[in-house]
């Protein structure tokens, strides 16, 4: 299948996870795909190789989407390679603290809400700057987390920044409607990447967290990925300002039993 030929896709922190995921699968919809890793080059590289084994087409940059400055340089660089960028995922995120609100210094605090939050925003903005002439369709896909509705004590921090990120897509959706670029966002559930080391190397702490799931099992970063390719592709034309909450039923479950 070739559902995403002639596009250029730049995916955040797609040297590992779900991001990986995504690039290798949007590689095999005939992108021309941006692979980018924050500081896992060999990861970055990986992903490239992969997708260009596959008979697919990938680049690999180094991209701090916390770095304001690194975001636009990177931006400018693919314009120079390609011309133009379609496909936004703003993929790179990082885990919350885990300290409680009374505890947590700003340090702590803002480097979730930098990474999570305003690295979606440097790399959006910085997008929608360089399409400019376009007319083209654009399309820009977050990766929030189910972590946007549901709470966790302890996680403030987190949970802040994604309910930042869904509310962040939705504005920005109505703002791009009438542009030709659909905005959309991911809300996925416990996924078995580095962001979950525990469940992926224990199998009695994983077994114990998919209970709790009603389809009982976690999700792979593939069961990710291909939502992300429906939200890429002519398929989802019509789709815009919606959030598609990818975890095996977990977040209707919440309340069971209370
Ligand atoms: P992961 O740890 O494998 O991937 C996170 C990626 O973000 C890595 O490539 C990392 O290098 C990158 N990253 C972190 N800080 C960065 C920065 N400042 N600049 C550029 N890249 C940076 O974990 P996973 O699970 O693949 O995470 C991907 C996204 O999915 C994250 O936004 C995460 O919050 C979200 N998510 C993950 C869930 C899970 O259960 N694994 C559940 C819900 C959401």
């Amino acid at each position: 299948m070739a559902r995403l030929k002639t596009k250029v896709a730049l995916i955040t922190g797609s040297d590992s996870g779900i991001g990986r995921a995504i690039a290798i699968a949007y590689g095999k919809e005939g992108a021309n795909v941006v692979v980018t890793y924050r500081s896992d080059e060999e990861g970055g590289k990986r992903t490239t190789a992969d997708i260009i084994a596959a008979g697919g087409e990938a680049i690999c940059l180094q991209l701090d989407v916390s770095d304001e400055a690194k975001v636009a340089q990177v931006f400018d660089e693919v314009i120079q390679k390609y011309g133009k960028i379609d496909l936004l995922v703003n993929n790179a995120g990082i885990n919350g603290s885990n300290v409680p609100v009374a505890e947590m210094d700003t340090s702590t605090f803002d480097r979730c809400i930098k990474t999570n939050l305003y690295g979606s925003f440097f790399c959006t903005r910085a997008y929608l700057q360089r399409r400019k002439g376009i007319t083209s369709g654009g399309n820009i896909i977050f990766v929030s987390s189910i972590h946007e509705e549901v709470n966790t004590a302890g996680n403030a921090d987190y949970n802040a920044s994604k309910a930042g990120v869904k509310n962040f897509s939705r504005s920005l959706a109505l703002e791009l409607a009438d542009k030709n670029i659909r905005v959309n966002n991911i809300a996925p559930g416990m996924i078995l990447t580095e962001m979950n080391q525990e469940a992926v190397e224990d199998d009695t702490v994983r077994k114990e967290k998919e209970q709790y799931i009603p389809m009982k099992r976690a999700g792979k970063p593939e069961d990710v990925a291909q939502i992300a390719v429906f939200l890429a592709s002519a398929d989802s034309d019509y789709v815009t300002g919606a959030t598609y909450v990818v975890d095996g039923g977990l977040m209707i479950h919440l309340g069971q039993g209370a």
